[in-house]
């Protein structure tokens, strides 16, 4: 089975419909790229737009940055999973560290709320990331995979699950990227902690097209979870076609030391990761 490497942004508070719908246009005149994963991931007022604009049977993921626990009831200013996923969310963002830090997410919700994608059938796109002090200790793999292990507290086996590790010191305009030496112990912690229970763990944090490829050639990264690089369509674009080329060399030989979970979907309602069709690039 070929080692798919995803690619997928997030929009976070931005764009207003006309945008998410070109945006989404845009991407629907590109064919599927050889051995990528794409996901987006709009605000909660344009994910119908967006999965309408990109068609039943676009190979793009379309998820929501947050939603509650409880399936309904009375808790206003709240969207629970099963109105996203009728919306046309496949997967959902749990735990960000924006959501952290400015809505207190805790270990506790985060959880409570990965259980209820899992138990929706969509599949949680879990957070995880230390704050400077952490990494400055050199302590960030413990605390990681802590925040993973309490994510997937009761999660059953076998559930379909992504993992963003996405240092907090690394995001957004005062972040800066991680070197892939940083990395290199994450990932292996995060690896060894989690193997054979998630589908694939990504990088994010100012990601760009400078620093994707050597982000994406440090052992164990399946792919990358970008901000600002990529609201803009052309920007997510290039990304996909740099995963492209990592993609072929995958097909070529190369594999992923990743044990995927055995998926109760697998191969029923998730499309297959798109193959090599020999067309060229679309970039603008
Ligand atoms: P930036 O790529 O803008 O740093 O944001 C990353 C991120 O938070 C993705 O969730």
């Amino acid at each position: 089975m070929i080692a798919a490497t995803w690619i997928g942004t997030s929009w976070k508070m931005n764009k207003l419909l006309a945008e998410a719908k070109a945006f989404a246009s845009r991407l629907r005149e590109c064919p599927p790229p050889p051995g990528v994963r794409r996901f987006v991931i709009p605000a909660f007022p344009a994910i119908h737009t967006v999965a309408v604009a990109l068609g039943p049977d676009s190979d793009v993921m379309v998820g929501a940055q947050n939603a509650h626990w409880e399936d309904a009831g009375a808790w206003t200013g709240e969207v629970s999973v099963p109105q996203v996923k009728d919306a046309g969310a496949t997967l959902v963002e749990i735990g960000h560290s924006e959501r952290r830090t400015h809505f207190n997410e805790t270990d506790a919700t985060v959880n409570l709320k990965v259980r209820a994608v899992v138990r929706q059938g969509l599949i949680p796109l879990i957070c995880v990331g230390e704050p400077e002090e952490v990494f400055r200790r050199r302590e960030a793999s413990e605390y990681i995979v802590s925040q993973a292990q309490a994510a997937l507290r009761q999660v059953p086996d076998g559930s379909d699950v992504l993992i963003a590790y996405e240092p907090v010191w690394a995001i957004g305009e005062a972040g800066r990227a991680a070197e892939p030496e940083d990395l290199e112990q994450p990932f292996a912690a995060l690896t060894d902690a989690l193997d054979g229970r998630v589908r694939a763990i990504l990088y994010g944090g100012s990601v760009t097209t400078d620093n994707a490829a050597e982000i994406l050639a440090v052992p164990g990264v399946d792919g990358l979870f970008v901000g600002r690089a990529a609201w803009d369509v052309e920007g997510y674009l290039a990304l996909v076609e740099l995963a492209a080329r990592r993609g072929g060399r995958e097909l070529a030989g190369a594999s992923s030391t990743r044990t995927a979970p055995r998926l109760a979907s697998e191969g029923l309602d998730r499309p297959s990761v798109p193959q090599s069709t020999g067309e060229s690039s679309c970039l603008a």
